[in-house]
């Protein structure tokens, strides 16, 4: 009988292409709907691997049920929106997508924090609005970028994309992570800093860093106190990192002078959310990784890895290091 992949977004059939001959392979046929949870239980009982997204909450009771289940390839570099301890013990694989996303990822990140610093949004819907009359010293007038001091918090891979497009802009680039990166610093002049440092003295303060319990809230209202008022806080790491409400309570306080947002606490937020009432505030929808040859590549690296585990080898881009692939069904 040949394996059953189940996927649970549209993705497009050349991608799915090559999966046909080997397997049987069934979708969720939208692109912008999630899966109801009741058809996803229903779907892992069958399957011999799923193909995820990050919307898609992959936990206990989906990964129990998966009693053929050998790998879960989610289509992000972020997996937090699975139960790894479940399935160490299942013995499924877990697979993301790193190194693929990490260009495309940076240049949105840093596109967010110009827009965000230059107004650039605002000005846009200024134009288009039939607002604009003359010509004027201080319209729109945004903030400077270059020569600045970029804070980043969470130096991987995307943090230090980011930091490479910062030092193009003759940048001061202070990092905070859970280690120092001793190479970075000597290659791009990035200085490591405490977090309480960095929130102090940065101008823009960059949110890259994953989702953990111990990066939950990790920017309360004491944090964006602490921050300069003249600082642009930007996050397109995951949005439970934020107290939102903090944030908001910040921004409105005129602590901050702004925050350019991809994702959010809850995702996706809704339109009458305060944060987006702010015009202080832009707001996209969770694109970081967005761009089409980077999600091809990423779809391409789900299938692979998917096929590689199927075939009871060790995937490219494995997440619970310590799986060993175990005989199921
Ligand atoms: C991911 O893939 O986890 C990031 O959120 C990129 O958008």
């Amino acid at each position: 009988m040949k394996p059953y992949i189940y996927i649970t977004r549209k993705l497009p059939d050349e991608v799915l292409m090559p999966l046909q001959k080997h397997y049987v392979v069934n979708m969720w046929e939208q692109e912008e709907v999630p899966v109801p949870r009741e058809i996803l239980l229903g779907e892992a009982e069958k399957a011999d691997a799923l193909l995820t997204v990050l919307a898609d909450t992959i936990d206990e009771g989906i990964l129990t049920a998966g009693k053929n289940l050998k790998v879960v390839a989610n289509l992000a570099v972020g997996f937090d929106n699975i139960d790894l301890k479940v399935a160490n013990r299942q013995g499924i694989a877990v697979c993301n997508t790193p190194d693929v996303l990490t260009d495309t990822t940076a240049d949105l990140t840093f596109a967010l924090l110009m827009a965000t610093a230059r107004r650039i949004v605002e000005a846009a819907e200024f134009v288009k609005a039939g607002k604009w009359e003359s010509w004027s010293p201080l319209l729109l007038a945004g903030q400077d970028i270059h020569h600045k001091t970029i804070g980043i918090v969470g130096m991987g891979k995307i943090g230090e994309t980011v930091a490479k497009r910062a030092k193009g802009f003759d940048m001061n680039i202070l990092y905070h992570n859970r280690s120092r990166k001793p190479e970075i610093e000597q290659k791009l002049g990035a200085m490591y800093v405490s977090f309480a440092e960095l929130v102090e003295k940065a101008d823009f303060i960059v949110c890259l860093t994953p989702l953990t319990p111990d990066t939950k809230h990790m920017f309360t209202r004491d944090v964006f106190k602490k921050m300069k008022s003249s600082a642009i806080f930007i996050n397109a790491g995951r949005g439970p990192v934020v107290d939102e409400e903090a944030l908001y309570e910040a921004l409105v306080a005129e602590e901050i002078a702004g925050a350019g947002l991809d994702v959010f606490a809850k995702e996706p937020i809704s339109a009458d959310h305060p944060l987006l009432k702010l015009t202080n505030v832009v707001a996209l929808p969770h694109i970081g990784s967005s761009s089409m040859e980077t999600r091809v590549e990423m779809m391409r690296l789900c299938i692979d890895n998917i096929e590689v585990v199927l075939n009871r080898k060790e995937p490219k881009t494995l997440v619970n290091k310590e799986w060993k692939p175990v005989i199921k069904a």
